[in-house]
């Protein structure tokens, strides 16, 4: 049951009305701590790398640890490659086991969208079972090598959403709606919910054929959150959170034990600390208990 791609777990969260958190990771420690919380919580997973941490530890290497704690665990865990910009990494993340590819080409033309983001369909559905997630729009902020100023940030145009569903054959959509990737600003940042729920109606509307995510979720209020899961939001992509965590645990660690010198203790802080956050988000996304 543990090793799946996240398109049957996304349809079932959107007719649900709830949302799977896709947590983004840069170490083991990490990854066991998203792994234990959802397990504890009895929640549908996605654990998500972006290009950088694959490439550091190589994907091969990422895979093998996601696969050794998915396969133990009694819950359904998917793999994601996070906004890659790259098709051919993207294709060698798909042969290698990643379950779940985004291929982010929402910078490019148009036209040239569509085609990269075919490209990636085609060759992980031929594999069997791969889903891939394409975006419209920009996301504005900084994920991993990507960075994408407010004035470039560009929300997603409504009308070309169908088009753009039916030419690549994409299993997962992410609009831009005005979330942004980083820290907010702002306590209320302008999120255009309407948006949303119009191209939820657009795709979605005579039954769940492509599941919508939302970018990031790192300081949504609780009450947005729960907004565009009504609206048909269904994957929740969080990642500066639990870098912060990360970097704050291990910070307040050492500076806590400057004579200690057991790497191990360090960890099992920071363990502690990303279990905890992925605790809270999946009590707010509603998918605890939604893994038996
Ligand atoms: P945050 O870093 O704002 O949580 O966004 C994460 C994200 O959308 C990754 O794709």
């Amino acid at each position: 049951m543990s090793i799946v791609n996240a398109k049957e777990m996304l349809i079932e969260a959107t007719e649900g009305k709830y949302a799977v958190g896709a947590f983004n990771i840069t170490n083991l420690a990490q990854m066991a701590a998203v792994v234990d919380a959802a397990v504890d919580k009895k929640s549908p997973l996605i654990i998500q790398t972006s290009v950088k941490p694959s490439k550091f530890y190589g994907r091969h290497v990422m895979v093998a640890i996601y696969r050794a704690l998915a396969e133990s665990a009694p819950i359904p865990i998917c793999l994601h490659l996070d906004h890659c910009t790259d098709v051919e990494y993207c294709k060698a993340c798909a042969d290698s086991g990643y379950t779940n590819i985004m291929i982010d080409a929402s910078k490019l033309p148009f036209e040239e969208n569509i085609r990269q983001t075919k490209e990636v369909c085609d060759h992980c559905h031929a594999l069997g079972g791969i889903s891939v997630e394409g975006e419209l729009g920009t996301v504005g902020g900084v994920e991993d090598q990507i960075k994408i100023a407010e004035d470039e940030a560009a929300l997603c145009n409504p009308s070309q959403v169908l088009e753009f569903i039916e030419r690549t054959g994409v299993d997962l959509f992410a609009p831009a709606i005005g979330t942004a990737h980083g820290v907010y600003k702002t306590k209320n940042p302008k999120v255009d919910f309407d948006r949303l729920g119009n191209i939820a109606q657009l795709v979605n509307g005579n039954g769940v054929k492509v599941p919508l995510v939302v970018h990031g979720g790192t300081g949504l209020p609780a009450d947005y959150v729960t907004r565009l899961i009504e609206l048909g939001g269904s994957k929740f992509n969080v990642s500066t959170e639990l870098k912060h965590s990360l970097i704050n645990k291990t910070y307040s660690y050492i500076s806590e034990h400057r004579d200690e010198y057991d790497p191990g203790k360090v960890d099992a802080a920071v363990k502690d600390a990303i279990y905890e956050v992925v605790s809270n988000w999946i009590d707010m996304l509603g998918s605890a208990g939604k893994a038996i």
